[in-house]
């Protein structure tokens, strides 16, 4: 009997702190062993020259989740945790959101219902809070967050999610009690409700106007708002999907007072510009890039550099947020043709997350591989309660491998891509540096971009708390 299930042997192994030549030995779906020379396996994969890196995890992605009225959202938990594995991940953590006035509990019960049986990629959930009721914060959410669903999700916009400070103040209050971590969206909804009123009453309707009515100063004022609310709770924040200079600036200055607050950021703003969204005629394809925030400018792209190399963002997510384009349930719905506002907000990214920030990052010499995987996947491991299970490689982790060709040229299209959109905003991006098999617990799922695990292979995971939502403890009660 060989001493191993599978040796993935000749590699180079890059962790978030280390790079070394080494084979790697898998048992039961966990490393066993990491040596200079193992031979007695079962299976033997070859990966001289290539990168061996914990498998991507990507803790910001929406899959089936509820839209509005007759929109539907293009991924539910197959086809985005199968779009998830063919792009080099192995865990993702999607949102289970509660429609105001309902249960929590029912709603999570809802979502692995969704997902049970599904699944290519192990995943956990979110919650995300849009009823801040007495008996959900004193009942249901200590229940839910002692029961592995850890960290929360809430909104400063949008009519249907948006808290108000008063509320939000209470949830971040339930947080610190419960020590979940509290993700915030921070845009200002009463900002972005004037702005686009005076748009849509010059007529600016096109989806480029969707940028203009949340500029910066709207994120930044609401990142602003949320590090105080936390500063006065005590609790740590996490502030999702950062778009650029201004709410990065906010969140570096809360750090350097010795806040905790954590920053977020995505593919978007490092690769789309609000040029992207010109276009001003609906079906001239702006709609496929509207997103919030919205993608920036050139600039904004060099602040989310800063943020990266500075220690600002801890993780880069994909937010992926799949709409099909060329629909009436998608960005071209009907309604969606009279005003920026109701196009979908959201855009297709779990798949080419990791190329384009080793494109940007690693190949372009931003930044290093080993900061690379602390960015894909060590830190969201860290940050929501998956450590030391997920997001590394070392004896006892589960067997979550990516092999990474570092000097593979391709170009990102449509017809390479697995997920249920009819497009991707990153269509003829040429990147050095690719995936060429994803290994789950073990099991190879994803080879030369042909998904070979099985759907259902992808595993719940309860989380633990996050050791980054310890109050500072400096609060007076
Ligand atoms: O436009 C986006 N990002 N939609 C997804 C929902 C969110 O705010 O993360
Ligand atoms: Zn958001
Ligand atoms: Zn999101």
């Amino acid at each position: 009997m060989a001493d191993f299930d599978l040796i993935v042997r000749g590699g180079t192994i890059v962790t978030a702190s280390d790079t070394y030549r080494a084979d790697i030995g898998i048992r039961a779906g966990k490393i066993a062993s990491i040596s200079d020379a193992l031979t007695s396996g079962d299976k033997i994969i070859d990966a001289s020259g290539l990168l061996v890196m914990p498998g991507g995890i990507d803790s910001h992605v929406h899959l089936s989740q509820a839209s509005g009225p007759g929109i539907t959202m293009a991924d539910d938990f197959e086809s985005g945790t199968r779009s998830a594995i063919a792009g080099g991940n192995t865990t993702i953590l999607p949102f289970a959101v509660q429609p105001r006035g309902e249960s929590l509990r029912a709603i999570v019960e809802d979502y692995h219902r969704k997902a049970d049986g599904q699944c290519y990629a192990d995943h956990s959930f979110h919650l995300i809070i849009t009823d801040p009721s007495p008996s959900v914060l004193g009942q249901e959410l200590p229940a839910l967050v002692e029961d592995g669903y850890t960290s929360f999700k809430v909104f400063m916009t949008y009519d249907d999610m948006v808290l108000n400070d008063r509320e939000l103040l209470d949830v971040f209050d339930c947080a610190r009690g419960t020590g979940a971590l509290v993700m915030v969206h921070c845009e200002g909804y009463d900002s972005i409700k004037y702005m686009t009123r005076k748009l849509e009453e010059a007529g600016k309707i096109a989806p480029y106007y969707h940028g203009i009515s949340r500029p910066q100063i709207v994120e930044r004022e609401a990142a602003h708002r949320a590090i105080s609310h936390g500063e006065l709770v005590d609790v740590p924040i996490m502030i999702v999907h950062v778009s650029g200079r201004e709410a990065m600036e906010q969140i570096r200055w809360a750090q350097q007072r010795g806040l905790k607050v954590y920053g977020e950021t995505c593919p978007q703003y490092i690769a789309l510009t609000e040029d992207d969204m010109k276009g001003f005629n609906f079906d001239e394809s702006g709609a496929k890039y509207v997103c919030s925030p919205p993608p920036r400018d050139h600039d904004s792209w060099e602040a989310i550099w800063e943020g990266i190399r500075g220690g600002v963002f801890q993780t880069f997510s994909s937010d992926h947020c799949p709409f099909k384009y060329d629909s009436v349930e998608g960005k071209l719905n009907p309604k969606g043709k009279t005003s920026f506002r109701y196009v979908p907000n959201g855009i297709p990214g779990v798949e080419t997350r990791l190329p384009i920030l080793f494109q940007k990052g690693v190949t372009e010499g931003r930044i290093t591989v080993n900061q690379f995987v602390a960015l894909t996947s060590t830190n969201h491991a860290k940050m929501y309660g998956l450590y030391p299970r997920k997001g590394g490689i070392g004896v006892g982790f589960d067997a979550d491998l990516l092999l990474w060709d570092a000097g593979r040229r391709e170009v990102i299209r449509q017809d390479i891509l697995h997920h249920g959109s009819d497009y991707t905003p990153y269509e003829g991006m040429a990147v050095t540096g690719w995936p060429v098999m994803t290994i789950l617990r073990g099991e190879v799922a994803c080879e030369e971009g042909k998904v070979t695990g099985v759907k259902g292979a992808g595993a719940y995971l309860r989380r633990e708390k996050s050791p980054f939502a310890v109050p500072r403890g400096v609060a007076g009660w």
